[in-house]
């Protein structure tokens, strides 16, 4: 089964249409990456998943369970998905320790000390245990990003969400994160990346989503996507020479 089925899914903001008729699906263990142009609804898109914006129509269904209803546990569903931004949302005032423990004591009601030991755990897979008493201000935005992830992933969610991971990167940070997305994906855990990079997207998933004016306008490999369409959208967007999104 489908970790993740959504269907049909539309949001609009007044008369407009964001969100017109969405559907995919994401296995377990899978990884698809989202790209389009700037406005075509990605960000809105993942929202939409995690009920932090409500859909105006349509289904999605987590594990089998269709998470839009009026009787979903929003709380419980937005745990289970892992979400790591643009820019970091790491807490200022807490060190990178306790930026990882807070979510597991608060929201799971860990003990210091489990929680701890689980946070610990996540900083080891990410490389940056040995930064876990510093502060934000003192890493790399590339220590931030790997912080941030090990953050989401000490909720032991079913999926990690990830909001444009890079465009705050150069580009050697930028295949830093690539490749602790690549690492995470050979350890199982499912993602969906939404992105402007293409060879990030190229990079981890397994397929690529092209969303444009508020629909999928193809979803195919990164290679096929830049070699073999006629389309005229999806050529200027992925085509050899394609400005940079
Ligand atoms: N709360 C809102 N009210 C009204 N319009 C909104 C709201 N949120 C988003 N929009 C509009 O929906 C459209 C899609 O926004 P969204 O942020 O999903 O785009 P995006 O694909 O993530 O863009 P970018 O690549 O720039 O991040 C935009 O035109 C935006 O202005
Ligand atoms: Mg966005």
């Amino acid at each position: 089964m489908a970790l993740l089925e959504v269907r049909h899914l539309k949001k609009t903001f007044g008369d407009r249409a964001v969100l017109d008729g969405i559907s995919f699906d994401l296995e377990e263990g899978g990884i698809k990456a989202i790209m389009g142009p700037s406005g075509c609804g990605k960000s809105t898109l993942l929202r939409c998943i995690n009920r932090l914006i409500e859909p105006t129509s349509g289904s999605i269904l987590f594990r089998g369970q269709e998470v839009t209803g009026r009787d979903t546990d929003v709380r419980a569903l937005r745990q289970m998905i892992g979400f790591v931004f643009q820019n970091y949302a790491l807490y200022r005032h807490l060190c990178v320790l306790d930026n990882v423990t807070v979510g597991p004591r608060k929201l799971k009601r860990m003990s210091r000390r489990e929680a701890e030991g689980k946070a610990l755990h996540e900083l080891q897979r990410l490389n940056v245990a040995d930064l876990r008493h510093s502060f934000p201000s003192q890493l790399s935005g590339g220590q931030k990003q790997r912080v941030a992830i090990a953050r989401a992933l000490a909720m032991d969610p079913a999926v990690l969400f990830f909001d444009e991971p890079t465009s705050a990167l150069d580009p050697v940070m930028a295949r830093e994160v690539a490749a602790v997305i690549n690492q995470l994906h050979s350890e199982n855990v499912t993602v969906l990346c939404v992105t402007h990079d293409f060879e990030l997207a190229r990079s981890v998933a397994d397929r690529i989503i092209f969303l444009r004016d508020g629909r999928i306008r193809a979803e195919d490999t990164a290679d096929n996507l830049r070699n073999h369409y006629d389309d005229h959208e999806i050529r200027t967007f992925f085509g050899p020479g394609a400005a940079p999104v």
